[in-house]
């Protein structure tokens, strides 16, 4: 029987197997630059965030209808609670399918068609996270923000991803402020190639109630006590650092001396089509290349609870 755990930090975009890629790439009649699901998986050599991402966004082009949605989010929970998932908060790209005419009712719809039924078919209560593209433009995030209104019943969250570098977290200091007022919790990414400033920025100026990734934190220490203190959760995901070599090696992942200096960390798996790995395989792998005690796993599990969007009743259930 695999952990139960939550799972905080997952595009659900970053789950399209190539498989599943090849079915909508004909049922949509959209074609694909790759002879078969071989050569795709060939092309996940990245050397940044960045040559992961140019992937990430071509690859989208098959997403094209609500059923498509639907599919990639079903697929995704069969295979989270297989790896013991018992409750999943999952991130969106609106602005990357909006740009390729693909309507917000297109994805919420059609996501919600899974995550509707995933507590009765898979046993995984689940979240929606809607990210804002870093790399695009304030006015851009603002204008999602008010696209998405009409489901904000669905919507528990917003986030901030893609591109780190050069896009600080304060360039999205008023959508965050709007997002407040609807009432919708904060997280974003900081931390993952960023330095340890952008984390420090997400906190005040974004307030964000969780960092996904955070990862450079380690280098100051004062950043790291303040997050000890607030008990600040992060979201790490050690399989995707080692695919975008934000670490050397997994044998090199700070995980151990982050939980040694008091840090609540949570183990996720980010994209884990493309980094080689479900929730339960990242679990895995810190264990056996960390050495991570069985208690070390079972604190990260129910660190996971804790810092998800639940209430106390439900938190309960979930474990
Ligand atoms: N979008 C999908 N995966 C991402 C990651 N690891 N960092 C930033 N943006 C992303
Ligand atoms: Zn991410």
């Amino acid at each position: 029987m695999p952990l139960p755990k939550a799972e905080l930090h997952l595009h659900i975009e970053g789950t399209l197997e190539p498989e599943l890629a090849f079915e909508l790439a004909g049922r949509n009649g959209v074609p694909l630059p790759y002879a078969g699901t071989d050569a795709l998986r060939e092309a996940y050599r990245f050397t940044d965030l960045q040559s992961f991402l140019n992937l990430y966004y071509e690859l989208m082009a098959v997403l094209r209808t609500e059923q498509d949605f639907a599919d990639l989010a079903d697929a995704y929970l069969a295979r989270a609670a297989a790896q013991g998932v018992r409750h999943a908060e999952i991130f969106f790209d609106p602005q990357a399918h909006l740009a390729r005419g693909v309507g917000m009712d297109t994805v919420v719809e059609g996501l919600w068609r899974a995550l509707g039924r995933s507590e009765e078919k898979h046993g995984v209560s689940t979240r929606l996270i809607m990210c804002f593209l870093r790399d695009e433009t304030a006015e851009s995030a603002m204008r999602t923000l008010r696209a998405a209104q009409p489901y904000l019943g669905r919507i528990t969250g917003v986030g901030l991803d893609s591109a780190e570098t050069g896009h600080p977290p304060a360039k999205f200091r008023e959508v965050y402020e709007a997002a407040t007022a609807l009432g919708l919790r904060r997280v974003a990414h900081a931390g993952e190639e960023g330095p340890p400033e952008y984390i420090t920025e997400a906190l005040d100026v974004l307030g964000v109630e969780r960092v996904d990734h955070g990862l450079r934190c380690t280098e100051d220490p004062e950043l790291v006590e303040r997050l000890v203190r607030d008990r600040v959760p992060l979201t790490l995901c050690p399989l995707s650092n080692v695919r975008l070599r934000t670490v050397d090696a997994l044998a090199d992942h700070p995980l151990p001396a982050m939980l040694d200096a008091g840090l609540m960390c949570t183990v996720n798996s980010d994209d884990p089509a493309y980094f080689g790995g479900y929730a339960g395989d990242n679990f895995d792998a810190v264990r056996d290349t960390l050495g991570l005690s069985e208690e070390r796993l079972r604190d990260l599990a129910r660190n996971s609870f804790h810092a998800a969007f639940l209430d106390d009743d439900e938190e309960r259930r979930a474990r």
